[in-house]
């Protein structure tokens, strides 16, 4: 009869795609599973072999280290030396949740192709059920990048996953949309109270102000291509990545009206060149702009939407083979500190200031 077989509820799938996913892991290979930020390319971060076919599904530079996730604090103690008070209190405030912290690594207790080389290694503990139930089911620490192939931007969807890596996995657990959109915030915190940003992100410079004693942007994420600009400490950040085919560029600016009629501009002598145009821009504009593809980031006042949307925006423009994109500035506070890193990553700094 047709109700003869039992589906099961959808508790029970995810329960049992979490324990295949944790069997996959415990035998050394890969899977992709979803955390608050972007999914995530997970392989157990104790095995040279299963973190090398992170780097070979990513096509990723071996340069550039993996951050180590955790389901539990007593699993910090043997990964890491050393937490200052600093680096405890941050962990306090933002554990779970989108924070990664650089910390002194035990030597030997992961993979050397985890830290890259470094006597640190970036952790963090997510703030996502199934990425908490899957680590501790596994139960070894997590190495996982975003799971996208390397260049692309980071996936927000479990789709997202299946386009770049499908075939190069062992699988993927799908848990819906992310939340935040963007990947964590990277900092170090140094013995003397003081946070470095090494990855803006959504926990913000001033939520770690209210924690720390003084917090600074590593400087060289602010110096954009310049030559003999410093070297990032997080490796990770010298990359371009995100890129979309066409070309993107940012339209900048502190007179609104003025941003609107340059951004229009753009979009009318693109296709005038018969250009298949594209828009990234807030709500308030939308409604002025023409191109192929139009793209809400959300009202300006609330960007948390535009870092929720960004990622998949970009895998729109090249899904529709956008040729020539326009995307308008955020301002840079809060989240937005975020959003403009990534956007000024994706349009390779070429930047229009109105
Ligand atoms: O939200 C996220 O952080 C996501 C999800 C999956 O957790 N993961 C993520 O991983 O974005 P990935 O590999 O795409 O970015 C890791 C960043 C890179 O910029 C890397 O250079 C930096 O963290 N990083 C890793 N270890 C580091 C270390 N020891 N010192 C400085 N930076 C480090
Ligand atoms: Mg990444």
């Amino acid at each position: 009869t047709e109700d003869s077989e039992y589906t099961g509820s959808h508790e029970d799938e995810v329960n049992k795609a979490i324990r295949e996913a944790a069997d996959l892991l415990r035998a050394g290979r890969t899977v992709a599973f979803p955390t608050e930020t972007v999914y995530g390319l997970g392989a157990d971060a104790r095995s040279n072999e299963a973190v090398e076919r992170i780097f070979s599904a990513k096509g990723r530079p071996s340069d550039n280290p993996l951050i180590v996730h955790i389901a539990d604090l007593s699993q910090l103690d043997e990964i890491v030396l050393d937490v200052n008070d600093t680096a405890r209190r941050l962990m306090e405030a933002y554990w779970p949740g989108p924070l990664t912290l650089v910390l002194p690594v035990r030597p030997g207790a992961v993979s050397p192709r985890v830290t890259a080389g470094l006597s640190t290694v970036a952790v963090r503990m997510p703030a996502h059920p199934i990425a908490l139930r899957l680590i501790a089911a596994a139960g070894c620490p997590v190495a996982a990048p975003s799971a996208n192939r390397s260049g692309r931007p980071s996936p927000t969807l479990a789709s997202h996953v299946g386009e770049d890596l499908a075939g190069l996995i062992g699988g993927i657990v799908d848990g819906g949309p992310t939340g935040v959109g963007l990947e964590s915030t990277v900092a170090e915190a140094g013995p003397d109270g003081t946070v470095t940003v090494l990855r803006p992100g959504s926990v913000t410079s001033e939520a770690l102000a209210r924690v720390a004693a003084s917090v600074h942007t590593d400087p060289a994420l602010h110096s954009g291509r310049e030559e003999n600009s410093p070297a990032p400490r997080s490796p990770g950040m010298k990359y371009t990545h995100y890129a979309p085919r066409g070309s993107l560029r940012i339209v900048r600016g502190q007179d609104p009206e003025a941003v609107a009629a340059r951004v229009q501009a753009e979009l009318a002598a693109a296709e005038a060149r018969g250009e298949v145009t594209g828009v990234l821009a807030y709500d308030e504009h939308l409604h002025r702009y023409r191109a192929s593809i139009v793209i809400s980031l959300g009202p300006i006042g609330a960007l948390e939407t535009a870092a929720h949307r960004l990622y998949a925006g970009l895998r729109r423009f090249d899904e529709e083979g956008a040729t020539f994109m326009v995307a308008e500035a955020c301002p840079e506070e809060g989240v937005g500190v975020a959003v403009m890193n990534r956007l000024l990553k994706a349009a390779g700094d070429e930047v229009i200031d109105v």
